[in-house]
């Protein structure tokens, strides 16, 4: 009987205890067959016989017993491992977002400003032809029209050029002073490899009396805000022309691939043109209505100030919505 008893110790399993069960105590188990053999023993040993046997299947049966409880519960619990199910993981599959680079370089530039006190406006990006044009002094068939063709609208509504009108609306809903930034799409009939249909702007204006605001400010607060942008960087004032300032500039950085020693990216200039800007042309000022102030204006292409601070080489590509490609930039 003792191999029965290691047996039930050994046993690993509840599929496995129960061969044992019915190879000691079933219908042609160990036990009955010891019963059975009972009949042939001297009948002075009999009771003795059938006593030992009875113990035997007394404490067998309590082995099997608690064995059986021990391995189910194990059982049970490995069930429940396999099974188990955490409600609180969240999903493998999503990942978190992240913003644009050409929004990130737009709230950098929305956060210098603020930081000097512009507020920020909003335009829309259908204009009509008053403010998008007629305004800033670009009258109708003006040729300087041509460089910004845009997608035009029926009743003389298009798709706004630049975030210039933005200029004007500000002005015919407040009175001066002014001191307002406009961030925003752009639109205009381009496409090459610094030109995409759609690019972003951002524009400024600062309007006061006259003789307050000067070209000195305008000067002071552009080159601090390109040390801002690009570190420790030259800053030039090209003498240029927008029908909407009167006098115009173009401003230039020196070249931050080459630190202006000229390089492909400069066309071997060493400087790179970043903006436009100016003291805003009495016209506009006729146009809404605003008299015996002065003011200044810019605007710039943030899609322009991102491919600098990445360098990225293709204006294009930051629209193809490759996230291998905007991953690089988080
Ligand atoms: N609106 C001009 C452009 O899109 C930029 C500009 C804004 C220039 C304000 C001067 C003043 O090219």
């Amino acid at each position: 009987m003792k191999e029965w008893y290691d047996a039930i110790k050994e046993a690993q399993s509840v599929e496995k205890l129960e061969d044992i069960r019915i190879s000691v105590f079933g219908k042609k188990g160990v036990l009955a067959d010891a019963f059975a053999g009972m009949k042939n023993a001297p009948d002075n040993e009999k009771s003795q016989i059938a006593k030992e046997l009875n113990t035997h299947k007394n404490e067998l049966m309590n082995e099997f017993t608690a064995k059986k409880i021990i391995l189910q519960t194990l059982e049970l619990q490995e069930a429940m491992k396999a099974e188990a199910i955490d409600v609180s993981l969240y999903g493998t599959s999503s990942e978190a977002g992240a913003l644009h680079p050409v929004m990130q370089t737009m709230d950098r530039i929305v956060e210098y400003f603020s930081s000097m006190n512009f507020a920020v406006k909003t335009g829309t990006m259908v204009e009509d032809d008053f403010n998008n044009f007629e305004a800033l002094n670009l009258p109708k068939y003006h040729p300087a029209r041509d460089m910004q063709d845009t997608f035009y609208f029926k009743d003389e509504m298009l798709l706004r050029t630049h975030t210039s009108p933005v200029q004007i609306r500000t002005m015919m809903q407040t009175k001066p002073p002014i001191r307002m930034i406009a961030p925003g799409a752009v639109f205009r009939r381009d496409y090459d490899i610094t030109h995409t249909p759609m690019f972003h702007q951002v524009e400024g204006l600062v309007v006061d009396e006259e003789g307050k605001v000067s070209f000195a400010n305008l000067k002071y607060i552009l080159e601090d805000f390109l040390k801002y942008m690009f570190g420790e960087v030259e800053v030039r004032f090209r003498p240029s022309f927008f029908p909407f300032t009167e006098p115009s500039a173009e401003v230039d950085i020196s070249c931050v691939f080459c630190k202006g020693k000229g390089c492909r990216v400069c066309s071997q200039t060493g400087w790179l043109e970043v903006l436009g800007c100016g003291i805003v042309d009495p016209n506009v000022f006729k146009a809404v209505k605003y008299k015996n102030v002065s003011g200044y204006a810019f605007g710039l292409g943030v899609e322009r100030f991102a491919m600098l601070i990445h360098q990225i080489g293709d204006l294009r590509s930051l629209f193809e919505g490759d996230i291998k490609l905007l991953e690089q930039f988080q």
